[in-house]
């Protein structure tokens, strides 16, 4: 076999061994990677729903309380205008979703699917837990979603959601009254939930491992294509003149053939090879002489 071919033998198994550790490297930061994006962009989601839930409570609710014209405004509701407003970021943003559920909802539009019942039970199961998170699936695409849960603890929340006899009489016309009330202080009462889609993070993650890969492959196949042709030029091409000419002297072929100068090593090989041929021609010619 010859050099250039070892060499580029070894030099393609470093290569996928290389490859391969720097790829699974790269795979495993860019997916920590998207996962922490992932989870980031959910708590946003959520905590932009918390602010706007603060929001009303401080800012809306107090004016719009004031206006007595017997009509109840959701708008002074912290999960309508937190849910609402959302909304409308979803109609930019459609695979973004909050939602805020609970087993016993004011709008049954609110009740939690079997789904949530699961991540409620866990809450309330669990009093020292703050959130759920994980991935799951959503009308075929795969969402990360975040939850935390929502406890009472402002006993201002239960004018609307304790008895249902101290309720705005507006609301209950509204809501009516046999949802959503009977709520106690400390109780778990629902669930803050956002999703986020996962694809695009993941997307990024992939296109980032293949641009690490790729330019590590374009390096290497330049890198190894100049290396053998420079080995091949400086080293067995030389190799080959002097191995031809040694050949051709030890044939006695008419003697050493010329080669053009060469320099370095294989020039001082060349000029050994030289002189240990005309030792050996001046011994043959004494020995003749001799004879
Ligand atoms: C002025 C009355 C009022 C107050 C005060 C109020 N809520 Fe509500 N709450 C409602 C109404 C009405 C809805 C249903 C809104 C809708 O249509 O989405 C609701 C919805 C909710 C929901 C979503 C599930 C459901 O019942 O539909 C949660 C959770 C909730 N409220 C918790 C709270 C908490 C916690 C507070 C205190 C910070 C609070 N609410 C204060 C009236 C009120």
């Amino acid at each position: 076999m010859r050099i250039e071919t070892r060499f580029a033998w070894i030099l393609a198994f470093c290569f996928c061994l290389g490859v391969t550790v720097a790829g699974l490297i790269s795979w495993r930061l860019e997916t920590a990677h998207a996962r922490d994006d992932v989870h980031q962009r959910a708590k946003m989601l959520l905590g932009a729903g918390l602010a706007v839930r603060s929001y009303t409570v401080a800012n809306v609710a107090p004016v719009l309380d004031k206006i007595d014209d017997g009509s109840f405004h959701p708008a002074q509701v912290p999960s309508f205008a937190a849910q609402q407003t959302l909304k409308l970021l979803s109609a930019s943003f459609p695979e973004y979703r909050y939602r805020e559920s609970s087993l016993n909802p004011t709008n049954i539009a609110d009740r939690a699917t079997d789904w949530e019942v699961g991540l409620l039970r866990q809450f309330d199961q669990d009093p020292g837990l703050h959130e759920l998170f994980g991935r799951t699936r959503v009308g075929g695409h795969e969402v990360y979603y975040l939850a935390r849960p929502i406890r009472m603890t402002s006993a201002a929340c239960l004018r609307c959601h304790g008895d249902p006899a101290s309720a705005p009489r507006a609301m209950l016309a509204k809501y009516g009254s046999s949802n959503g009330f009977g709520w106690h202080m400390g109780q778990l009462v629902g669930l803050q939930l956002a999703e986020v889609p996962t694809a695009p993070a993941e997307a990024k993650a992939w296109s980032s491992v293949l641009v690490t890969v790729g330019a590590l492959t374009s390096v290497f196949v330049l890198s190894a294509v100049v290396f053998l042709l420079l080995l091949h030029r400086h080293v067995t091409n030389p190799l080959d003149a002097l191995t031809r000419a040694a050949l051709a002297s030890s044939l006695d072929q008419g003697g050493c053939e010329r080669l053009p100068a060469i320099e370095g090593q294989f020039g001082q090989l060349q000029e050994a090879i030289e002189r240990l041929r005309q030792s050996v021609d001046l011994a043959m010619k004494r020995r003749s002489r001799g004879a």
